[in-house]
């Protein structure tokens, strides 16, 4: 592999109209930060690049339906998204915005560049435009029946019913989402990277001299090399945006795409004015991307023909990329909001930073999508951090406090046993390291925990609280031995979880975590007076869980009861029709569950005639019969009775189905003498 002598790593940038949920983090922020804290932990130079993404039509979107302006969107966001990174100890060396006038600058130079080296083409075309509001539109603006599944509110490109990809003059009755006019097409020029210029280096580059990229990167790139790149467009018909620095582009902006990306390049380029360019344009810089499986195209093929086009930066070396989390066997959803926001659980679960950091690693969407339960949360955090890490800790520091009033004891004379432990640990650092630079970040966690287990296993195969009756000299070396492991543990885990292994550092006395360090046994001198023991993580009850899953699922139904509508009224019939229904009221006398139904319950009715009647009704999972005792009900007379599992049924009883599916028995305002009629 060829020498770098620095990384420079970004980090997708949010769009700052919304919060930050477990799934950004489970697929770029975490794994990132590992990667750059390792590479800190090493002493090898490197920057860490992020920042909101504050423009794009989503932003404008949500600022017309609050009613405010698309910074105050922004602003707003950026707040909550920096201070979400920041509390769960995302290390960036600058989170940035691309609202800054550094940005804006830097996006207009960069595209004023390509322009002047003519590597844009000019296109005209038709596109909707609003003349109420006398405004283009963009796609997600127009809203219109989808020719696919006819959902009559589908955008102009996607039909959230049946997921299909559209564009905006497929609508059938298309109308502007800001005027609800009728648009019309109208023509408008704009400026086009030629994708299918960059084909044959991008296929070399890619297919053939990266081959070691991720199989999902490499596999979505192949399948879109394989087919023929068309130009993209880089510029928008919007009010919100970088202006397109071009004659004739009055009332254009930058495409969000076009500018997010060098976003990158802006931050670095504010926090080190004088030396960005060694970051970007020097070949012994390696740029590793961490992104979302949704952007692989954007940095693999477009932002790097940007950068190819331009002519003086270097191009990505990886693109590590995550598949997606869902979250309770559902995908997230912004819109319907399924998802765990950070900064709720930052207020619902204080203090548990690392805990979720290790359950979104340890179960990280690497190579396919992953699934996030509170309970696997629950699980990971009470048998593996608790159970294995904590405890290990935990009673290698007690025994200490207990034997030794805390004084790390001399080494003696080493077993056997003593030497294959030291042995095992030995190899955890290369190991870690191999998976690190693989960005295989799960299984270099497992090896850090697997440190654990074994130290663990040690104490429980030394009994050190057997043997100081017998031989307290052994049971030095044992607690000098399980102390060094311990503080090979902070070292280990302090790029996966950063929180606690300073709080061990802090008991140990260890100023800071050397990675050259791992795997050596003089990382605690003997006399070195440790601190108070205290638990690194804590057991987590069921009912924090339960409480999770029960928001996600108060939640649910929450979005289920607002999309409901009412089913279109049926075609018209004839009053005659109508008056042909007998419906009557009676009063229950009686109503009992039907025996091997699940569903039925069967009715006896008081209809003001002499003889009971009897109705089965399919309501048993709804009401117990004991409820509707006594209550008068409707039912339709006459129709033709039924025989349901033996019992003759004679009309049907009338109730209201409500969103969820519950049914509701249909009773009477006043009181009604039974047999009324009801019309
Ligand atoms: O998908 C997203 O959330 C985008 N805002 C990512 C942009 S990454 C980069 F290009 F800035
Ligand atoms: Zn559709």
């Amino acid at each position: 592999m060829k020498d770098f002598k620095r990384t420079l790593v970004t980090a997708a940038l949010p769009y700052a109209n919304g919060g930050v949920h477990i799934g950004h983090l489970a697929g770029v922020y975490v794994p990132a930060d590992i990667y750059v804290r390792y590479l800190r932990l090493q002493g090898r130079p490197a920057l860490f690049v992020c920042g909101s993404d504050e423009h794009g039509v989503p932003i404008t979107i949500r600022a017309r339906k609050e009613g405010i302006t698309p910074q105050q969107v922004v602003d707003r966001y950026h707040r909550i998204i920096k201070d979400s990174f920041a509390e769960f100890g995302i290390s960036f060396d600058i989170y940035s915005r691309t609202t800054s006038e550094t940005h804006h600058r830097t996006a207009s130079e960069f595209f004023r560049t390509l322009y002047d080296k003519g590597e844009f083409v000019e296109q005209e075309s038709e596109q909707y435009y609003d003349e109420e509001a006398k405004t283009f539109l963009a796609d997600r603006y127009i809203t219109g029946e989808c020719p696919h599944c006819h959902n009559p509110k589908a955008y102009g490109d996607q039909c959230e019913k049946c997921g299909r990809d559209l564009s905006p003059t497929e609508l059938i009755n298309p109308e502007s989402a800001i005027s609800g006019s009728r648009p019309v097409l109208k023509k408008t020029k704009h400026w086009f990277l030629p994708l299918d210029k960059h084909q044959e280096w991008l296929s070399k580059w890619i297919l053939e001299d990266h081959k070691e990229w991720r199989s999902n990167v490499y596999g979505q790139c192949k399948s879109w090399l394989d087919m023929e790149l068309r130009p993209r467009a880089v510029t928008r018909d919007l009010d919100w945006g970088i202006p397109v620095p071009a004659p004739g582009a009055e009332g254009k902006v930058l495409y969000v795409w076009f500018d997010a990306p060098i976003g990158y390049i802006s931050n670095t380029r504010e926090l080190l004015p004088d030396t960005w360019e060694t970051w970007w344009k020097s070949d012994d810089t390696r740029l590793v991307h961490f992104i979302g499986k949704d952007n692989i195209v954007f940095h693999c093929i477009v932002f790097p023909a940007m950068l190819k086009a331009e002519g003086s930066y270097i191009l990505p070396d990886n693109v590590p990329s995550n598949e997606f989390l869902n979250l309770e066997d559902d995908k997230i959803s912004t819109s319907r909001g399924w998802a765990v926001w950070l900064d709720e659980y930052l207020k619902e679960l204080p203090g548990k930073q690392d805990v979720l950091r290790y359950v979104l690693t340890a179960n990280a969407p690497e190579t396919k999508d992953n699934n996030f339960t509170w309970r696997d949360f629950q699980a990971r955090n009470n048998n593996e951090l608790v159970a294995v890490y904590g405890n290990f800790v935990n009673r290698a520091l007690v025994l200490t406090h207990k034997y030794y009033d805390g004084r790390v004891p001399a080494l003696g004379e080493l077993t056997e046993a003593d030497k294959q432990v030291i042995s095992e640990f030995q190899g955890v650092k290369a190991e870690v390291e191999r998976l690190i630079e693989g960005f295989r970040f799960r299984d270099a966690l497992k090896e850090a925990m697997n440190l654990a287990r074994i130290g663990n296993k040690y104490l429980a195969d030394s009994e050190p609280w057997k043997v100081v009756k017998t031989d307290p000299e052994r049971v030095k070396t044992i607690l000098n031995l399980s102390l060094q492991l311990v503080a090979n543990l902070s070292i280990a885990f302090e790029p996966f979880l950063p929180f606690s292994s300073k709080k061990l550092r802090d008991m140990l006395g260890m100023e800071k975590a050397e990675w050259h360090r791992l795997g050596t046994t003089d990382l605690l001198a003997a006399g070195t007076q440790l601190g108070t023991p205290e638990l690194l993580f804590e057991k987590i009850e069921d009912c924090v869980v339960e409480a999770q899953v029960q928001k996600l699922l108060d939640m649910k139904a929450k979005n289920e009861a607002a999309a409901w509508k009412p089913d279109p009224v049926k075609p018209d019939i004839a009053f005659e029709d109508f008056e042909k229904l007998d419906i009557r009221t009676a009063v229950v006398t009686a109503c009992e569950k039907v025996k091997k139904a699940d569903k039925l319950l069967c009715f006896t009715l008081d209809d003001g005639s002499d003889t009971p009647r009897t109705i089965v009704s399919g309501i048993a999972q709804h009401y117990q019969p004991e409820e509707l005792v006594g209550k008068t009900v409707c039912f339709i007379a006459n129709l033709p009775p039924r025989k349901l599992r033996g019992i003759e049924s004679q009309g049907m009883i009338l109730s209201a189905q409500a969103h969820d599916g519950a049914l509701s028995v249909i009773t009477t305002e006043r009181e009604t003498h039974p047999g009324s009629t009801v019309g």
